[in-house]
């Protein structure tokens, strides 16, 4: 087999409603993003014998350790070049995005062509590994970009339609409320708690959740009601607010932003004792909100919603 080269990159994303409440069954709306992972693999002849291992042991391999693996497995026949755009451990999606990079990477390798429902499941195993119990949004997000609404229905039953909305959206903002000390799979963890612990009222805050997510599905597809579409993303930052996942300091951050005539909502996980993560920022007038962050020193980035999915950049063989 000749020698071949490829990349392939993977959008990051937010999850505009639904966050927690669809670890548990319930619907959530997410978009990806236009700041990518990108994964090149260099491969030296020969290199399909160690294909198939690969894909059998990195799923199961801490990101962290993913890197020494493939060029221990292969024995130095594969190399492999992470980058990223995306903040780590900031609940845009960045494990997630190179899971699925990976994933399409590997699955082109194998088999020459990629098949994106397969490229989902792997990229769901290194998931799992990463968080222990994901809904499965994120990494499906990442695998086919767009919007999508998304449903676990039992851990083989992922029920998803993309949503495809014309809507041209106001302009909209990321803004990092700082990075959680808490992982993903420890804000999941914490939730579960409350859960068990007081399962009517979080049941409650779900099905709240549920409705809101009703309507920003009714409205991305019929293009109407932007307003009320902002009114929806502040009411699911209340919800998560209830729900105990964002902390005191992104809390404040986002009365500040209501105090000027915007709204903001953590798009991920959250986070409890320092940072909750990015945060997803609306203003009718968006001149408001670059003052704003100008004069507290915030870093304000303007985004792009409903970007590629998988994309494979470059392939090359010798
Ligand atoms: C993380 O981006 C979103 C959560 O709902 C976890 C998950 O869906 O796996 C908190």
């Amino acid at each position: 087999m000749s020698k071949r080269n490829i990349c392939i990159s993977a959008p990051g994303k937010i999850i505009l409603a639904g966050e927690h409440a669809v670890v548990y069954g319930y619907p959530a709306i997410a978009a990806a993003i236009e700041k990518r992972t990108y994964v090149t693999l260099s491969c030296g002849e020969n290199y399909a014998n160690f294909v198939k291992l690969l894909i059998e042991i990195l799923p199961q391999t801490p990101i962290a350790q993913i890197k020494d693996k493939i060029q221990k497995i292969s024995q130095n026949t594969i190399t492999a070049e992470f980058c990223s755009e995306l903040p780590i451990g900031c609940g845009i999606g960045s494990s997630a995005s190179f899971a699925a990079a990976l994933s399409a990477a590997l699955f082109l390798l194998q088999h020459s062509t990629l098949n994106t429902e397969k490229v989902n499941e792997l990229a769901y195993s290194f998931e799992k590994t990463q968080h222990g119990n994901p809904s499965g949004v994120d990494n499906a997000v990442a695998v086919f970009g767009g919007f999508l609404r998304f449903q676990k229905i039992s851990e083989q039953q992922k029920k998803f339609s993309f949503l495809k909305t014309k809507i041209h959206f106001p302009s909209m903002f990321l803004l990092n409320t700082g990075k959680p000390i808490e992982t993903t799979k420890e804000m999941v963890g914490l939730v579960q708690k409350r859960f068990q612990h007081s399962k009517q009222n979080i049941e409650r805050i779900f099905n709240e959740i549920a409705q809101v997510v009703a309507q920003v599905e009714r409205i991305l597809l019929t293009q109407h009601q932007l307003d009320q579409f902002a009114l929806l993303l502040q009411s699911n930052e209340m919800l998560l607010e209830e729900l105990g996942v964002v902390g005191d300091r992104a809390q404040s951050m986002i009365r500040n932003i209501e105090k000027i005539g915007g709204i903001a909502k953590i798009c991920g996980a959250g986070g409890v004792t320092k940072g909750s993560g990015v945060a997803l920022v609306m203003h009718k007038d968006p001149e408001k909100l670059v003052e704003f962050t100008k004069k507290h020193n915030i870093k304000l980035e303007a985004i792009e919603l409903g970007s590629e999915g998988v994309r494979l950049e470059k392939m090359r063989a010798d």
